[in-house]
């Protein structure tokens, strides 16, 4: 079980924002519910275990109970909905640096909304906005990954068993930076988000809606969308889908 008094200790600030519960259909709804209730910016829910957890495009997000973290931040951004595309990048570069500089693992952030390790995926992230405020979520894993060859938890590559209450408090701190800077000056995090861009340069394979495309990934736009040139033609899109490579 999350370990609130150890949370208070390490990270007080975030504590007295913190709504936890042993379980819920989704922390993104009920972060939904209370940023109506008019909660403040960075109110964040955790839970235990999701009955109902979910992912981009309806995907469902699976999660032992226990195994990860699953939380979501309600943001009242600073930022041109336009830009929201931003957030997710922002986020997960956070995410994927706290991995990096705290525990050595080579984390990658796969646009728009995953961190991998090893080609395998660690984290999603889903941005979900409503009329004046945006609900991130994350589902991290941390102890154990979901079963399947396509995900991997931290604690399957870290070199000492991890804290999730050390983890939360890292990439609280990290994600809120960062989605502060992507408001400020995105030119510059865009400059440290290519650098650890599992997709840089790559050519890969993609839906956008139901049409599928190839082409060689040259970058990330200021809104945040994926610039690729495909037949010769450099075109941005704002979603895409089974990106392969
Ligand atoms: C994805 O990879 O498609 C995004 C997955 C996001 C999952 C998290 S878990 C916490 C929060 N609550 C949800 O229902 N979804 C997000």
């Amino acid at each position: 079980m999350f370990d609130l008094r150890q949370f208070a200790a390490i990270a007080p600030d975030f504590y007295q924002k913190l709504h936890w519960h042993e379980q819920l259909e989704s922390t993104n709804d009920e972060a939904h519910r209370l940023a109506e209730d008019g909660v403040e910016h960075a109110t964040i829910v955790l839970a235990e275990h999701q009955t109902k957890g979910r992912g981009r495009r309806g995907a469902e997000w699976m999660s032992g109970s226990g195994d990860g973290l699953l939380f979501s931040v309600v943001l009242r951004p600073q930022l041109e909905q336009r830009y929201y595309g931003r957030i997710a990048l922002a986020a997960g570069l956070g995410i994927a640096l706290v991995l990096i500089d705290e525990f050595s693992i080579p984390a990658r952030v796969k646009w728009p909304n995953d961190i991998l390790i090893s080609s395998k995926k660690c984290c999603g992230i889903l941005v979900e906005a409503s009329n004046d405020s945006v609900v991130l979520g994350v589902g991290l894993n941390v102890l154990n990954a979901p079963r399947g060859d396509e995900f991997i938890a931290i604690n399957d590559v870290a070199s000492e068993p991890v804290s999730r209450e050390e983890i939360l408090a890292l990439v609280l701190a990290a994600i809120m930076g960062e989605v502060d800077r992507c408001a400020e000056n995105f030119a510059l995090q865009l400059n440290r988000i290519e650098a650890i861009s599992y997709l840089s340069g790559k050519k890969i394979t993609f839906l956008s809606g139901e049409q599928q495309h190839q082409g060689s990934v040259v970058g990330i736009g200021e809104d945040g969308s994926l610039l690729v040139r495909t037949n010769g033609r450099l075109r941005q899109f704002a979603q895409a889908s089974d990106i392969q490579l």
